[in-house]
C-alpha cells in the first residue's frame, strides 16, 4: 500500500468567534459564532485525503458527541480510522479571530492527551505499509516518537509539523524526523531550543537564502526543512538533494495567489497536501510536491474553517487550473 499516508494527531471540536478585538481580561464581547471540526492532526489528515492518498488517521477520542463526529466525518472523507477509545472529553479549542485575522487560541487536549505509545505501536503494520508518516505536537510525544520509530524500521518516510511552537520535540524525535515543516515562529522556536542559536521571525524574514539554509542545516543536520512563510510561500532546504529528485540544495517556492478569508488550518493544508503528494507521486521532484501543497493551502484560506475548509482535488484544478 505504498501510496497510503498515516496521519498521527489530534482531533479537536473547534469553537470560533468573530469579534471586532480580542476579549481583554474583565471584557465581554459578541461575536459572530460557529463550530467545526479542527485538531491539527484530523485537518492534516482530511487535507491528505482530499488531496487524494489513501490515509490513515490515529488518534484518541472521547465517548461523547465530538467522538461521533469524528467517526461520521472519517466515514464520509474515506479516512481509516484507528481511535483509542478515552473517558476523556474529545478535545476541543477555543479560538477568537479578529478582524485582522489574528487568532487566540485555547485548546482543551482532552482525550488527544491519551493517545499512548502502546496504542501506536499497536497500529505498526498500517504504519509499514504506508509511504509517508505525518505527525504534529498536539499529541504526546511519546506516541509520536513511537510512530516515527515504526516508520523507520519500515523504510517510511517520517514528515514532522513542529507545532505549536510551544510544544517541545526532543532530539531523540528530531532524529526520527526526514522532513520537518515549522513555520517561522516554531522554527525559532526549535532552533533556540536546539541550538545555541536565538532568531526571532523578524529577523529571520530578513535573512538571505544561504543563511536560511545554513540554520535549517544547524537545526536538522540530516534532514530536510521546509519552513512555511504565509502569504512569501515557503523556504526548502535539503541535506540530500537525490533523496528528494531535486536539482538544488535550497530554494524558495512561491505560495499561490489566493484572497484569504480565513487562514484557520492553513499549515494543515499545506502538510496534508505535501504528504499525499510525496505518497502518490513518489518520483516527482521534491519542489513539485511543494507547489502543490502551496496550491492545496491557499485555496483552504479562501474558505471559513479548519478540517471543513480542504478542497478536494478537482476544486484545485478548478481555481488554478491544470
Ligand atoms: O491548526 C489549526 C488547529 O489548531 C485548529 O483546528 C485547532 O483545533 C487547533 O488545534
Ligand atoms: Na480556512
Amino acid at each position: 500500500d505504498s501510496a497510503r499516508v498515516v496521519v498521527v494527531g489530534s482531533f479537536n471540536v473547534d469553537h470560533v468567534w468573530t469579534v471586532a478585538t480580542l476579549p481583554r481580561p474583565g471584557e465581554t464581547l459578541a461575536g459572530h459564532y460557529r463550530t467545526g471540526p479542527g485538531g491539527k492532526g484530523f485537518n492534516q489528515a482530511t487535507a491528505a485525503a482530499r488531496a487524494g492518498a489513501k490515509t490513515s488517521f490515529v488518534c484518541a477520542l472521547g465517548d461523547d458527541l465530538g467522538g461521533q463526529l469524528a467517526h461520521a466525518l472519517a466515514v464520509a472523507d474515506d479516512i481509516d480510522l484507528h481511535d483509542l477509545p478515552s473517558h476523556a472529553p474529545t478535545g476541543t479549542a477555543g479560538i477568537y479571530v479578529d478582524h485582522a485575522g489574528r487568532n487566540s487560541i485555547v485548546i482543551g487536549p482532552g482525550a488527544n492527551a491519551e493517545l499512548s505509545s502502546d496504542f501506536v505501536n499497536q497500529q505498526a503494520s498500517t504504519i509499514a505499509v504506508a509511504r509517508v508518516v505525518l505527525a504534529q505536537l498536539e499529541s504526546p510525544v511519546a506516541a509520536v516518537e513511537a510512530a516515527f520509530a515504526a516508520a523507520r524500521t519500515a523504510g517510511v518516510m517520517t514528515v514532522l509539523n513542529p507545532a505549536p511552537a510551544d510544544a517541545q520535540a526532543p532530539p531523540s524525535l528530531l532524529l526520527l524526523s526526514d522532513v520537518i515543516t515549522p513555520n517561522e515562529t516554531e522554527f525559532c522556536a526549535q532552533l533556540g531550543r536546539h541550538t545555541s542559536q536565538q532568531v526571532d521571525a523578524a529577523t529571520l524574514a530578513a535573512q538571505d537564502d544561504d543563511t536560511l539554509h545554513a540554520l535549517c542545516r544547524r537545526l536538522l543536520p540530516h534532514g530536510t526543512v521546509v519552513i512555511t512563510l504565509g502569504a512569501a510561500g515557503c523556504f526548502v532546504s535539503h541535506a540530500d538533494i537525490d533523496l528528494h529528485n531535486d536539482a538544488r540544495s535550497h530554494y524558495r517556492v512561491a505560495a499561490a495567489p489566493v484572497q484569504p478569508i480565513d487562514t484557520t488550518g492553513a499549515g494543515d493544508a499545506f502538510n496534508g497536501a505535501l504528504a499525499a503528494s510525496v505518497a502518490r507521486r513518489g518520483d516527482a521532484a521534491f519542489a513539485d510536491h511543494v507547489h502543490f501543497a502551496n496550491r492545496y493551502a491557499g485555496l483552504s484560506t479562501e474558505r471559513a474553517g479548519a478540517a471543513s475548509a480542504m478542497p478536494h482535488e478537482a476544486d484545485l484544478r478548478a481555481r488554478f487550473g491544470a
